[in-house]
């Protein structure tokens, strides 16, 4: 295990990758962290703003197919650690135009892999001396795995993967390169693939932001088809939780998924969030003023903007992780359970209408 990680985040200022770049500052402050990030539509510099002093800290601008710029910033930075979060991640998005996708997330990965080996492993070799110690931790998905019926078992790391949408197989690509990566030239890789993931700083087309912020305009609230699609949603903290472990007791070449057990319809997820939101705007009666447009949650009745659109096309049904090896072999737990997740959550957004109302101007697609 590295004891002190000089890291380099891509991907530090989307959703997962802000909050996971704030967790490890936290916990790690001894350690530095070099984010790298393409600031697209996803990409928020405020997420980070406040390591932005932090001395340990520093940002660049930058894309990580720039194979070059990954190359510098790995030796200026002396870097041991990459935290690959960088993606396109939405997966409407990845139906309407999927050239994003194959960039960032095939090539993109691809860029990383080769400067990795080659400032980690080749160049020392061709000085005569050993690898530098290093990590190249990829962050995937539970989409790739595909889509589930009603009683099957849930994915594990031995199931086969079977992406549906141009989006998981971006993702499910970039992992068998990784996986490569670590076979052929001996690259010191491990991978987590996670559940569907919640929490602060979520940008608002992602279905909980969406379902908040809609709410509070007094907006439809969209359900695809019948709403009966299953997800497995996880507190963005105990993903962060989870791919510490797996930097600092998971094995070289594995897989490991991440989880919570807790498996959602979109409908069922919607109709809590409407709860929540009600019960909030009952308990502080200064919510009906600062969001005077809100008239169905001022009326505790936030399910009444539920609306039913057509499905997303190729639209996987379930999505359910297994954990159990990692919960074994690492001793992962979730701390956050979903009741106390989604109130945080929701109080989160309620308490950080500059932080998302930027954000709504923006392109945001359903
Ligand atoms: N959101 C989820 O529920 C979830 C679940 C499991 C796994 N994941 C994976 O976690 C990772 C992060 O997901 P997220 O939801 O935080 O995504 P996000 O879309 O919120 O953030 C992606 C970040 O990557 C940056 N980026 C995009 N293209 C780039 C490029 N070419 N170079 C550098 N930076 C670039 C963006 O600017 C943004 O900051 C992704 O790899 C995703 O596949 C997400």
């Amino acid at each position: 295990m590295i004891k002190n990680r000089n890291l380099l985040v891509t991907g530090g200022a989307g959703f997962i990758g802000a909050n996971y770049v704030l967790y490890w500052l936290e916990n790690h402050p001894q350690d530095k962290v070099v984010v790298l990030d393409a600031l697209t539509y996803a990409g928020n510099r405020a997420n980070l703003a406040s390591v932005e002093d932090n001395a340990n800290f520093t940002f660049m601008h930058g894309d990580i197919c720039d194979t070059n710029l990954v190359e510098t910033l790995l030796k200026e930075h002396q870097l041991d650690t990459i935290v690959h979060f960088a993606a396109e991640s939405h997966v409407d998005r990845s139906i309407t135009g999927p050239d994003a996708f194959i960039e960032t997330n095939i090539l993109g990965t691809y860029s990383l892999l080769k400067a990795a080996k080659k400032v980690w492993i080749d160049e020392p070799k061709a000085e005569g001396k050993s690898p530098l110690v290093h990590r190249f931790h990829h962050v995937s998905t539970d989409e790739v795995y595909g889509t589930l019926a009603p009683t099957d078992p849930a994915f594990t790391e031995q199931t086969a993967y079977a992406p549906n949408s141009p989006y998981s197989a971006s993702k499910a690509a970039s992992d068998h390169l990784v996986r490569a990566y670590h076979h052929t030239y001996g690259l010191e890789v491990t991978t987590s693939n996670c559940s569907n993931n919640y929490g602060p700083y979520h940008f608002p087309e992602k279905l909980i932001p969406l379902i908040i912020t809609n709410i509070l305009h007094n907006k439809p609230l969209p359900i695809y088809g019948d709403g009966q699609q299953i997800r497995d949603w996880l507190y963005v903290e105990d993903h962060a939780r989870g791919i510490e472990l797996v930097l600092n007791k998971g094995k070289v070449g594995e897989n490991y998924n991440i989880g919570g057990h807790n498996e959602w319809t979109n409908i069922d997820i919607v109709t809590l969030v409407c709860q929540v939101m009600n019960a909030q705007f009952e308990s502080d009666l200064t919510l009906a003023t600062r969001f005077p447009n809100a008239l169905s949650v001022i009326n505790d009745s936030a399910e009444e903007l539920i609306t039913f659109v057509s499905d997303r096309a190729g639209h996987d049904r379930r999505y359910a992780i297994d954990a159990t090896k990692t919960n074994n072999e690492l001793g992962y737990k979730p701390t956050e359970s979903f009741e106390t997740g989604i109130k945080k959550t929701v109080k989160w957004y309620l308490g950080n209408e500059i932080w998302w109302s930027d954000l709504l101007s923006a392109d945001i697609v359903l």
